[in-house]
């Protein structure tokens, strides 16, 4: 079954056509919110709708297939944002009409949660998923396709969004946290002790006494703090870093789940992925990253949870709508 995802929920625009073996897809990540600092809902949507359609042409044409080859279209629903998620949504529901074809609307953290398979089929449930990124600070327990249980999550802020709005702070160009990523490379990131806040206190995260420590430091004293920003950052950086590896690890020893996924923009941090290492070693755990690409929000995942639940015989009503506060537990299992 061939099967197009689509995926405009925050500032990705993205399709893909996955038919179990093959795989072509675009992602493009909208540049119009770099001068604001952050995603600017109402220009999101209107970098989608102008988008969409030229990508998924470009999609169709690079996969020398027609569109009449489509037999089912997944597109996210939510969460995400609202205006954002209506253009995905409405683009496949007109496709799905026209075409006479069924859709499913998708929640976009499921789609993080198995993007794994798209590159290591034996990742089988259970598993612990870690979805990290600009908008999400998720841990959840993956019983099943399907069946899913948040054991974690961030009581204010979400990891990539206190990295960026710490960047922006020191004049850098959002979204900060890859930038963040290579020019701690080269810096000391012990040289600020910033706060691991709630690292003793179960699994949920807390990011913003991070960000309120860094601007009070920052406010005392400007001139040597933004002098000293590669080590300010790297320090920040460090300090996201060792609360997520923290709840990961202890994650794994409160369940006895030894396979963990992580997923999300903030998946792609060098930093993470060398200390989730040592300490998947050290407690003897799997842990799997995608590749970068697909770290970031794609149509990929979409496609690839669609096509199980499409072959599965489900399929949603043209009048479903877009869910912006979409929460993962609510889903139910399929037998596919
Ligand atoms: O998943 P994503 O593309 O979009 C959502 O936020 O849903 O993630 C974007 C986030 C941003 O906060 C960005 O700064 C962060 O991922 N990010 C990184 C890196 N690459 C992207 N954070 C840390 N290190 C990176 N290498
Ligand atoms: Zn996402």
């Amino acid at each position: 079954m061939l099967v197009l995802g689509i995926e405009t929920s925050c500032d990705e625009t993205s399709v893909a056509l996955w038919d179990g073996n093959k795989l072509n897809y675009r992602i493009t990540t909208q540049e119009v919110h770099r001068a604001w600092g952050g995603v600017v809902p109402e220009l999101a949507s209107r970098d989608h709708q102008r988008l969409i359609i030229p990508l998924l042409l470009e999609v169709i044409a690079e996969s020398g297939v027609s569109l009449l080859d489509v037999k089912g279209i997944a597109v996210t629903a939510g969460p995400g944002l609202v205006g954002a998620l209506l253009v995905g949504l409405n683009v496949a529901k007109g496709l799905s009409l026209g075409l006479g074809i069924p859709f499913i609307a998708l929640n976009h953290l499921e789609g993080h949660l198995w993007v794994h398979q798209l590159e290591h089929q034996n990742i089988v449930p259970p598993f612990l998923g870690l979805i990290v990124s600009g908008g999400h600070t998720e841990l959840v327990k993956v019983n099943d396709f399907g069946s899913y249980k948040i054991i974690g999550q961030t009581r204010d802020d979400a990891a990539g969004e206190a990295l960026d709005k710490l960047g922006v702070l020191f004049g850098m160009t959002f979204p900060a946290g890859a930038d963040i990523d290579k020019m701690s490379k080269d810096a000391d990131c012990r040289a600020y002790d910033f706060p691991r806040a709630m690292i003793r206190d179960g699994l949920d995260f807390s990011f913003s006494g991070l960000k309120t420590a860094v601007r009070i430091r920052w406010e005392r004293d400007r001139e040597s703090v933004l002098a000293d920003r590669t080590d300010v950052l790297a320090s920040v950086q460090e300090a996201v870093v060792e609360v997520l590896v923290v709840k990961v690890t202890k994650a794994v020893e409160q369940t006895g789940i030894t396979t963990v996924c992580i997923s999300g923009g903030v998946a792609a941090n060098s930093r993470l992925r060398e200390l989730m290492a040592i300490s998947a070693e050290k407690i003897s755990y799997r842990v799997v990253f995608p590749s970068t690409t697909f770290c970031t929000d794609n149509a990929a995942m979409i496609a690839w949870v669609g096509r199980k639940r499409l072959t599965a015989g489900e399929q949603s009503p043209l009048d479903f709508p877009a869910k912006p506060g979409w929460t993962l537990e609510s889903l139910r299992l399929t037998s596919g």
